[in-house]
């Protein structure tokens, strides 16, 4: 009695955390009418601008966020003309007047005796802690808009941009000078929401992204694509056979439409089974073939009887061939 209880219980949290650990990935809020995270990316109307300068002279603690961006592509993005900057730390934090009131080299000084360190009213800026993911993004496509940026043409279509994903998920812009994600890092950066694919990539047969030899960005654009699962290609075959020409075709026999989805047979990150096919050979040729015998007297196929091995070690050249089989027909066995 008491054992069937434990179990139940046991199976009550199971259910409460596979809903809750699905929840975190898929919730998504409604979204809104882009005008509404236009408003919240505004800043104070009240503030005017005061410039990068006059943000950091006064007070020395972002120092380190500073230098940084000075060092970063967008740091150093100066005007031709003027030599003033095109993107400065008001571009995306909102007018700074408010922010910096009342702040004196003086009062600095003050405070630091006091051993205290002084705050600007950054509550007058644009508030980023509790702005939602697409008015987060907005802030980075008032510049880097579909032509700027190429490859964001297709963002706001991407399934990041629509389940809450924004860029500081994957661009920090302070955590130092390079605001690339550096391809060493991405599978870190990727697999702290995409658990099931690290799981994948884990199998006996996988694709070398743990040994760094392929990156997720080989076969995925992050920014959204128009083809389906945000591959970078418009087919699942056009993305495998960037790597593996020699699986392109066109071949005099082919396997019939079996040679445009490649998943067919493989999985792309990871499988149990050699070759990262989806099922192991012979199952995977008995699902769509029946077994036969070969017979070398009359070089007939036998229907008696068949053999369950390996059927790919007669039929070598199992994604298509230029060259006839014995009987002129095209069974992929040279
Ligand atoms: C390209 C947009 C952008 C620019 C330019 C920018 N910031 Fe930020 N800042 C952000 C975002 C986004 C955050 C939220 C946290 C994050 O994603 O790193 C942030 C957070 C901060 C924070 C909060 C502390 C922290 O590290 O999380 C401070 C302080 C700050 N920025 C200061 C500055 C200063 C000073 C400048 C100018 C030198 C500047 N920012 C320029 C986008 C920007
Ligand atoms: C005021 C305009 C402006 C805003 C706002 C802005 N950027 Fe940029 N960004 C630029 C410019 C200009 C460059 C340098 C030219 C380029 O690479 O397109 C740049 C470069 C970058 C790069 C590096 C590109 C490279 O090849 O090295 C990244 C990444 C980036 N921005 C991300 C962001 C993110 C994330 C945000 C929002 C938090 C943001 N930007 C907001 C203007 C802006
Ligand atoms: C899911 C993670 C992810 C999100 C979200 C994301 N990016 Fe990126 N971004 C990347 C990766 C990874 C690269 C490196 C691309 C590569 O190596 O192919 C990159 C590259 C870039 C570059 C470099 C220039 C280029 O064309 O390659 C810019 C600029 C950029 N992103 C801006 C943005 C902006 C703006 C947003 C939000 C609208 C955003 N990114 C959202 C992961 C992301
Ligand atoms: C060799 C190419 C390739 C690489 C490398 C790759 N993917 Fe994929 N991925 C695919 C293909 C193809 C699909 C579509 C599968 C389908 O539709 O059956 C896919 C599907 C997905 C999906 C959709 C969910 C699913 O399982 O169908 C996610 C999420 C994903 N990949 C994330 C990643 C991440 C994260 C990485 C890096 C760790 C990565 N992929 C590396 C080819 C690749
Ligand atoms: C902040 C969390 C987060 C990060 C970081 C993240 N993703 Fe995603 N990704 C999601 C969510 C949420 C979805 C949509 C739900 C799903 O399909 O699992 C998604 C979907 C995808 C898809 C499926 C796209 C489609 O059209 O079906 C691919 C592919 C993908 N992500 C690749 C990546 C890659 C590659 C990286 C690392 C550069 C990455 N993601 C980083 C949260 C994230
Ligand atoms: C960025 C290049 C790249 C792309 C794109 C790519 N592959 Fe690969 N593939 C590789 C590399 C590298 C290996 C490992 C080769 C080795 O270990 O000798 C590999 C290995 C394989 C293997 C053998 C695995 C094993 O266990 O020996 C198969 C099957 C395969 N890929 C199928 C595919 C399919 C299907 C796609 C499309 C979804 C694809 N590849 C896309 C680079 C790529
Ligand atoms: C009808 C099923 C099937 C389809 C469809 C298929 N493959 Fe294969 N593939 C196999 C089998 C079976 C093996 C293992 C061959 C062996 O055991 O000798 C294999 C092996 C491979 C290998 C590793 C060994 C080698 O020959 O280099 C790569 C790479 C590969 N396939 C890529 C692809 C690509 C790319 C596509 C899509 C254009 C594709 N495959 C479509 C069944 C298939
Ligand atoms: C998804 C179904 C499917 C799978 C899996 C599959 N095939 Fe096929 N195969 C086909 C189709 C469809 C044809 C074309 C049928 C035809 O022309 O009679 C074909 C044709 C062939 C032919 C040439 C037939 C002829 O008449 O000349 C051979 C040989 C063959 N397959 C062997 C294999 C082997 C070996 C495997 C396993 C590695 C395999 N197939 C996996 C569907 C499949
Ligand atoms: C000992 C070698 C050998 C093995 C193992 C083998 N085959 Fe064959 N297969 C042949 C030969 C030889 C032909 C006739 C080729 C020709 O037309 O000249 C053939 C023809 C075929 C054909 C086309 C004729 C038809 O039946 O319509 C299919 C389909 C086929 N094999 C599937 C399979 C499958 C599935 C397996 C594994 C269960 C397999 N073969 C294992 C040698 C073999």
């Amino acid at each position: 009695m008491v054992q069937s209880k434990k179990i139940l219980l046991l199976f009550y949290l199971l259910f409460i955390f596979t809903f809750l650990s699905c929840e975190s990935l898929k919730t998504s809020k409604p979204i809104m009418p882009i005008k509404e995270y236009e408003k919240m990316i505004a800043g104070r109307l009240d503030a005017d601008y005061v410039g990068t300068a006059r943000c950091l002279s006064a007070c020395h603690s972002h120092d380190k966020i500073k230098q940084d961006f000075e060092a970063s592509t967008m740091g150093a993005q100066l005007s031709k003309k003027s030599g003033m900057p095109i993107v400065d730390c008001e571009s995306c934090h909102g007018p700074g007047s408010l922010a910096i009131e009342g702040i004196t080299p003086e009062k600095v000084e003050q405070d630091r005796k006091e051993g205290k360190q002084t705050a600007c009213r950054y509550e007058t800026l644009i508030d980023y802690k509790n702005l939602p993911a697409q008015a987060l993004s907005l802030i980075c496509l008032k510049c880097h808009t579909a032509n700027a940026t190429f490859n964001l043409h297709n963002w706001n279509a991407g399934m990041h941009a629509i389940n809450d994903v924004s860029c500081s998920d994957c661009h920090r812009v302070h955590e130092g000078p390079d605001l690339r994600v550096k391809p060493r890092k991405m599978l870190d950066l990727c697999y702290t929401c995409h658990q099931e694919i690290k799981a994948e990539f884990s199998l006996p047969s996988h694709h070398p992204t743990h040994e760094k030899k392929v990156f997720c960005t080989d076969c995925h654009d992050t920014h959204g694509t128009l083809n389906d699962k945000s591959l970078k290609e418009d087919s699942i075959k056009e993305t495998c056979t960037r790597c593996h020409a020699e699986k392109e075709g066109p071949f005099i026999y082919e396997h019939a439409e079996n040679s445009e989805n490649c998943t067919t047979c493989h999985s792309p990150h990871g499988s149990v089974n050699n070759n990262l096919l989806t099922v192991q050979v012979p199952f995977l040729c008995l699902q769509c073939h029946a077994g036969h015998r070969t017979s070398t007297a009359s070089s007939q196929l036998e229907r008696k009887g068949a053999f369950y091995t390996r059927c790919t070690d007669c039929h070598s050249q199992i994604h298509g061939t230029d060259i006839p089989s014995a009987s002129g027909s095209g069974a992929f066995t040279q």
